[in-house]
């Protein structure tokens, strides 16, 4: 084993020119390279064919260039009063906020759960009565998926519109409510990679279409609309998915069931050694096995984390503290927002660290990561470690 060999935070792991081949060459056929063109038509096709499999209800996929844009995209669509209060959860990307800022609205930011690390709808009641707030942006953190049936019977109680960031949840979100829409990411990291992309998929078609339109630059291409086709009926953006990123994620998808195995695989082996090592320690955030694990993510004391970190350093092992600084410690330099108190996230957050997780991660790093978690979680200093 080499000792000194920098184990990276993550290696994406994209379909090679052998896999993209053959949609290539639809590509060099159809000489279509963006605007809803047959691959990017394809793939929403495959797409909401998969979830028809995992759903009651019929439901519709609708491409973006990022899931940070369809984001935005959805919440526009949702044609709320300007400034009106968004519920997100302090611990997420800073996504989640700019889509809410950018859409025109106020973000409200909400605690979590102390063991799944998520907003609930306990939580979104709780802010709401608080705020006044009249949506709500819950988020999968970290690839743990949100129950849509709980959010769907929140959204009837309450009138508050929900809408889920699944960005790094492709395999283990699904969507079982046909009000709630939830966005996957496609950004190189993801299990389901184009490179750049993001997925709307709701079971309603109204979302789906204002979606479409809005990625769109807002131009009506529907002749039924009672609005000429080729005007501008909403103020969009260019959100296009391009033909390009449609054909490197169709290839992506031939092989997801096989990667999607290889991550659980090393996420469950990793995940055992360092239990088997340390493991009383160490603090896992609750919930179901993930599909298709992209990072890996563990709390554990605030010291023993500052140790990890620095032991780490010293022997070319990346680290990460995922989502952090927290979201309102962002939004302070950008944006108005109203902050919640939020002790459970500021309490997992100081104990929070990411450590490395590719489909390329090898025993011998699994084996180095663990060493450096049982240094740093048995309490030695640098000086003391045995090198
Ligand atoms: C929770 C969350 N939301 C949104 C995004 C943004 O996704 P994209 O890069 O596709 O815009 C990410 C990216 O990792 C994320 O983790």
């Amino acid at each position: 084993m080499n000792k000194h060999a920098a184990i990276p935070l993550l290696t994406p792991l994209l379909p090679d020119q052998q896999a993209l081949a053959p949609y290539l060459a639809q590509l060099d056929h159809n000489r279509h390279y963006s605007n809803f063109g047959p691959l990017n038509n394809a793939l929403e096709s495959r797409i909401a064919d998969i979830f028809a499999e995992h759903g009651a209800y019929p439901l519709h996929v609708t491409t973006t260039s990022s899931a940070t844009l369809g984001l935005e995209l959805v919440l526009s669509s949702l044609d709320l009063p300007p400034g009106t209060k968004v519920i997100v959860p302090a611990l997420t990307f800073v996504a989640s906020l700019t889509a809410i800022i950018r859409a025109g609205y106020t973000p409200v930011i909400a605690d979590i759960d102390p063991d799944s690390w998520l907003l609930t709808p306990e939580i979104a009641t709780e802010a709401a009565v608080q705020t006044g707030a009249r949506a709500v942006l819950a988020v999968a953190a970290f690839g743990q998926p949100q129950d849509t049936k709980r959010w769907s019977h929140f959204q009837q109680q309450s009138g508050i519109r929900v809408l889920i960031d699944a960005a790094g949840a492709f395999g283990s979100q699904w969507v079982e409510a046909p009000d709630i829409p939830v966005v996957y990411s496609m950004h190189a990291t993801k299990s389901l990679a184009a490179g750049e992309g993001g997925l709307v998929v709701s079971g309603d078609n109204v979302v789906n279409a204002n979606v479409r339109q809005l990625s769109n630059f807002g131009i009506n291409l529907d002749s039924n609309a009672g609005f000429p086709v080729g005007h501008l009926s909403f103020v969009g953006s260019n959100a296009k998915l391009s033909e390009y990123h449609a054909a490197v994620a169709h290839a992506s998808l031939d092989q997801w069931d096989t990667q999607a195995q290889l991550r659980q695989k090393i996420y469950r082996d990793y995940r055992q050694a360092l239990e088997a090592a340390c493991g009383e320690q160490l603090q896992w955030q609750a919930g179901s096995t993930l599909a298709a694990p992209t990072i890996f993510c563990l709390r554990m004391t605030a010291d023993a984390r500052d140790r990890l970190e620095a032991i780490c350093k010293q022997r070319h092992i990346a680290t990460r503290r995922w989502y952090q600084p927290l979201l309102h410690q962002h939004a302070a330099k950008v944006a108005p927002i109203i902050k919640q108190p939020t002790p459970v996230a500021e309490a997992v957050a100081s104990g929070l660290i990411g450590l490395p997780f590719s489909p390329f991660l090898s025993r011998e790093d699994i084996t180095r990561v663990v060493e450096a978690t049982c240094l740093a979680t048995a309490n030695l200093t640098l000086a003391h470690q045995p090198q």
